[in-house]
């Protein structure tokens, strides 16, 4: 969902026009969703999509700094989590940080609010441009009038298969009861 965080500057209809694009090809499933990446963990190493293999992926993007949505969406990640019990063994969480800039060494300590398994990533802005790109989301920064920024961006939850790839995506705001639904019902799935 593209939801203005902030009172800060319009975004440039060519943007715009860009996110509208984007957002179409995710709801209608046009073209690839997903793909390999190699980024660097909160802990610095890196890290790529296939040592996940086996497991589901959830993949979300957000910044640590996402006053509202990003940090509820994590919350209802993590208490899906818990609710499978040890069956979210085979779920892998991983957050994408599309404010590689900011997302630094404040990674760590945001990830460890969630859930015990979530992976935060970041990179260079071209590694991060480019896995967002892959996966269809939309990020643009938004100048405040303090002179710093907030960032507009696609907050959907992606989830992937046991093989990498893509499954779906889950709105904003979807409940924990409604994720984790999902999560056992494609956990009961063999490939
Ligand atoms: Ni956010």
């Amino acid at each position: 969902m593209i939801a203005s965080l902030s009172g800060g500057a319009p975004i440039a209809a060519a943007e715009r026009q860009s996110a509208a694009q984007m957002m179409d090809d995710l709801m209608y499933g046009r073209g690839s969703i997903g793909g390999p990446f190699t980024l660097t963990d909160q802990n610095g190493r890196r890290r790529s999509d296939t040592e996940f293999r086996g497991r589901l992926m959830i993949v979300y993007f957000g910044y640590t700094w996402c006053p509202d949505v990003c940090p509820t969406d994590l919350m209802a990640i993590t208490q899906a989590l818990e609710r499978l019990g040890s069956a979210a063994d085979g779920v892998q969480p991983i957050f994408i940080s599309i404010d590689p800039e900011r997302d630094t060494s404040v990674l760590a300590d945001y990830v460890a609010a969630f859930h015990r398994n979530l992976i935060g990533l970041t990179g260079s802005p071209e590694e991060i441009q480019r896995v967002a790109d892959a996966y269809k989301t939309f990020y643009v920064k938004v100048p405040d009038e303090r002179g710093g920024y907030s960032i507009d961006h696609t907050g959907v939850i992606y989830l992937m298969g046991r093989s990498g790839e893509y499954l779906g995506f889950m709105p904003p705001q979807t409940s924990p009861d409604r994720l984790a639904d999902v999560l056992r019902k494609n956990l009961a799935h063999d490939e």
